[in-house]
């Protein structure tokens, strides 16, 4: 992408992770994995990071082909879309990819998911992961391509107090606000960035990175850029 191998920066984010001395419990892929929609871009995403030997969250973005991911990333350690309890907190992944649209939308089917997962689990501790970002980044040619319905979403958020992030790609740039408590999360790519508070599109200078988020019984979130020098 724009001069930058994505897949040699990808296995170089990965290498990274597998080296630090504390390993992640999971891995959230927000989407984007692959760009060309084909069967061998899945099949390498999946044979790098199964190397991590843990659970991998992933959900289709505006570039990825929902139809071959889930065929291919559907098996453990591979969980497309759905939920995840890991002690007390819930991990809610949702699909906001739409045909022939770089922006996004949650189907009637997506909201159902997930106002039923939070209703059966009011105890637990939640973090929503999407592709697509729910509230404005600044930017004026990204804001027309994130989440067209995020009212649809907020009205079933503001409902269940136990959500306590959503996190989402897409925009390649890190962003962690806050909404009526909720923590409002973006990461940043494996490959390129995006300029940040941009009005066009402008490749940023930061390299590939990727985020940590460490999630305590408590409810409360420490998170940490990566950034590979
Ligand atoms: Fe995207």
């Amino acid at each position: 992408m724009r001069g930058i191998n994505t897949f040699e920066t990808y296995k170089a984010i990965i290498e990274r992770v597998a080296s630090e001395e504390h390993k992640p419990d999971a891995v959230i892929a927000t989407g984007d994995l692959v760009q060309d929609e084909t069967r061998q871009g899945y099949e390498r995403f999946k044979n790098v990071i199964q190397k991590l030997n843990v659970p991998v969250h992933c959900i289709p973005g505006n570039h990825d082909s929902p139809r071959i991911m889930a065929e291919i990333l559907n098996k453990p350690p591979f969980q497309f879309c759905g939920s995840t309890v890991y002690e007390n907190w819930c991990i809610i992944m949702l699909n906001t990819a739409v045909r022939w649209d770089d922006g996004g939308g949650l189907e009637s089917s997506q909201l159902e998911i997930l106002e039923r997962t939070l209703k059966a689990h009011p105890e637990h501790h939640t973090l929503i992961g999407m592709h697509h970002h729910p509230i404005p980044m600044g930017s004026r040619w990204l804001d027309g391509l994130g989440l067209r319905n995020s009212d649809d979403l907020f009205t079933i958020i503001d409902q269940h107090t136990q959500v306590k992030a959503i996190t989402w790609g897409h925009v390649h740039q890190a962003s962690d606000r806050e909404r009526k408590g909720v923590r409002m999360i973006s990461t940043p790519s494996t490959g390129p960035q995006f300029l940040p508070d941009s009005d066009t599109f402008i490749m940023d200078t930061k390299p590939p990175g990727y985020r940590w988020l460490n999630l305590f019984p408590d409810g409360s979130i420490e998170t940490e850029l990566i950034w590979l020098s």
